[in-house]
């Protein structure tokens, strides 16, 4: 969703801003816009789309020679993707300007106050709200930036990341945060900001990251850099100067077309970084570090909740399947948007999982405080490490697969089934699993890199197999058992990029209405590696030939029998069925993307789509 760059240097702020902003492009926006102060003066390029329609503005009308500033990129919620909406916004004087992510939740009620003080709007914007209380504050005289930021933030209900400047104080970049990321970057001579890692790392991977309610003072003079960390209420805070674990190679595309591809193929690799030091197959053990000192609290929970959104929905669906399979511990899954608020039954022995890639997600963050607020033990399996789901848990494993750019998910969803997997056995093993079983389990985890190696080698038979049916409008997506998460994960990437409407669902399922939709020639999707529903699977995918579909079957390498019910198969190989989807899943993900491609669509930046949804 929106990103925040902002730059306090030597040099001209425009470069490293509209560089940061090109680095967080992937998490999806609609409009951007810079700020910059200049000979005591304020100058704000904004522009409605694309990053390079600002720099096409920047240069038709002036570029900005400010050597302090401040960028974003706008995912609209209030008010329409427009010019005047979005950020930067200013104060009243035209002195300081702010950029914004998240939610200013009483922002009516600030409108209000300041239009009664006859402060005049320029756009619908809750961010609006929070510039032009700071720049009302400030022009009283009683207050230098920093103070006013902390004093209108005392006043607001809501999440926020905030940067702002002032003309009047042109070597001051203020930052601030409550429930929405801020990490600032120092360098020898000069700090840059930003709402998300990967707009820093260029730079440096020395960095100071705020807590809620916390606001940065960061100036540039002859000293260098000089950093001043408080609360809102203006005590003063020490933060640690910490490494960032994030390198440039990994939020780069290096030879690929795209992000999405680039981090398809990179699976066999993620799953080796996401195994290591966790798996043992000489003890027959998984090690999780995270999850020792509750380990006595999982073994004994008498019910797990687990809670995510989108794909991490799926992957936490999966994660019910792996559980009540290998760890016999009943679970139900949840999407987070309706357990926060539904009033949800939660007592002492419930366990609540939240599954996110960005540990960002508003839903799921709520959820798990409301799930806290009610007694029940956190949990998080979460990708961004020191994100604020990682952070407000009680305990967790990290997928450690690495930045996930592409805003279609792909190795974050296999690096989360296969921590709920490790997860599933960690408590199994406690529970009922002998030490062969769980042994037997990790000599095949422990062959998955290669099994995804060889499924990756299918990519351009897939994209064949695509190109016959790229015209067709309509897909559904079937699976039984740990099938099913897969297919409705199937569906949901072949949505996302390709536009194309595809529904997923158990196949026994398709009977009770969505065998209606099917004519000829619809491609619909059977996920039916071999394991108990494999006959079952076979009889729902001969109701769909009868009916004129065309079968895209994902069957195990030596299936035989699928060749006469099938027109493509799209082959894996064979693994124990709780670990199917780490497997069958990956087909799906290469379809999606070459249906995207092949309708000439921008895979990485999918229409209205946001990497990270930071509001409910
Ligand atoms: C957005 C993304 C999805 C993601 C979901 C949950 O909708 O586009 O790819 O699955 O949010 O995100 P999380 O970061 O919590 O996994």
């Amino acid at each position: 969703m929106c990103g925040i760059v902002a730059y306090n240097g030597p040099k001209p702020a425009q470069q490293p801003l509209l560089e940061g902003l090109k680095r967080l492009e992937y998490r999806g926006y609609d409009s951007a816009g810079i700020a910059s102060i200049s000979d005591g003066a304020l100058s704000i390029t904004k522009s409605k789309g694309r990053i390079s329609v600002l720099e096409d503005k920047l240069n038709s009308e002036g570029n900005q020679s400010g050597v302090i500033g401040i960028g974003h990129t706008r995912w609209a919620t209030h008010g329409s993707p427009t010019e005047y909406n979005a950020h930067p916004h200013r104060s009243s004087d035209g002195k300081i300007a702010l950029v914004h992510n998240g939610i200013i939740e009483n922002y009516a009620a600030i409108r209000k106050y300041l239009e009664e003080k006859n402060v005049v709007f320029e756009s619908e914007t809750d961010t609006e709200v929070l510039a032009k209380l700071i720049g009302q504050l400030y022009s009283t005289g009683s207050f230098t930036l920093e103070t006013a930021v902390q004093a209108a933030l005392r006043e607001v209900t809501g999440a926020y990341a905030i940067a702002v400047i002032s003309a009047d104080e042109p070597n001051t970049l203020v930052v601030a945060r409550k429930g929405s990321p801020m990490i600032i970057g120092i360098t020898d001579n000069a700090f840059i900001a930003a709402s998300d890692a990967s707009a820093i790392v260029s730079h440096t991977t020395q960095v100071v990251t705020l807590d809620d309610y916390q606001v940065a003072r960061l100036t540039v003079n002859g000293h260098g850099p000089e950093i001043r960390t408080t609360t809102i209420d203006n005590d003063v805070v020490n933060r640690e100067i910490e490494e960032l674990e994030v390198s440039l190679e990994q939020i780069e595309l290096g030879d690929y077309d795209h992000f999405m591809i680039k981090e398809i193929m990179e699976q066999p690799q993620v799953l080796t970084n996401c195994f290591r030091g966790r798996i043992d197959g000489r003890e027959g053990q998984i090690r999780l570090g995270g999850l020792d000192a509750f380990a006595r609290d999982l073994v004994r929970a008498r019910r797990i909740v687990l809670t995510g959104q989108g794909t991490a929905w799926h992957a936490a669906l999966l994660g019910e399947y792996l559980l009540e399979d290998l760890a016999k511990i009943p679970c139900e899954t949840e999407y987070a948007s309706e357990f926060r608020y539904r009033n949800p039954i939660i007592d002492e022995g419930t366990v609540v999982m939240a599954v996110s890639q960005s540990g960002e997600t508003a839903d799921t963050l709520a959820a798990l405080h409301e799930a806290k607020d009610r007694g029940a033990l956190a949990i998080g399996v979460v990708n961004a490490v020191g994100s604020s789901i990682a952070r407000e848990t009680d305990a967790g494993v990290y997928l450690h697969v690495g930045p996930e750019i592409g805003v279609a998910s792909t190795k974050a969803f296999l690096g989360q089934v296969a921590v709920l997997t490790l997860i599933s056995l960690f408590i199994g093993r406690r529970r009922y699993l002998s030490p062969q079983s769980v042994a037997e389990y990790i000599t095949e985890l422990e062959r998955l890199p290669g099994h995804i190696e060889s499924i990756l080698q299918q990519s351009d038979f897939i994209r064949d197999e695509v190109s016959k049916v790229i015209d067709r409008d309509n897909w559904l997506f079937l699976g039984r058992g740990y099938n099913y998460p897969v297919a409705l994960e199937g569906a949901l990437k072949l949505k996302e990029i390709s536009y194309i409407h595809a529904e997923g669902m158990p196949a026994a399922e398709m009977k009770h209405g969505p065998i209606a939709l099917i004519d000829e020639g619809m491609p619909v999707v059977f996920v039916a590696p071999h394991g108990s529903q494999y006959d079952k699977a076979i009889s729902n995918i001969e109701e769909v030939r009868a009916r004129g579909g065309r079968i895209i079957a994902v069957a195990t390498e030596n299936d035989t029998q699928i060749e006469q019910y099938a027109d493509t198969v799209l082959r894996v190989p064979a693994v124990p069925e709780p670990l199917q989807p780490l497997v069958s899943v990956i087909p799906l993900q290469l379809l999606a993307y070459h249906a995207a491609v092949l309708r000439g669509l921008d895979v990485d930046k999918p229409r209205n789509l946001a990497k990270s949804v930071t509001v409910e």
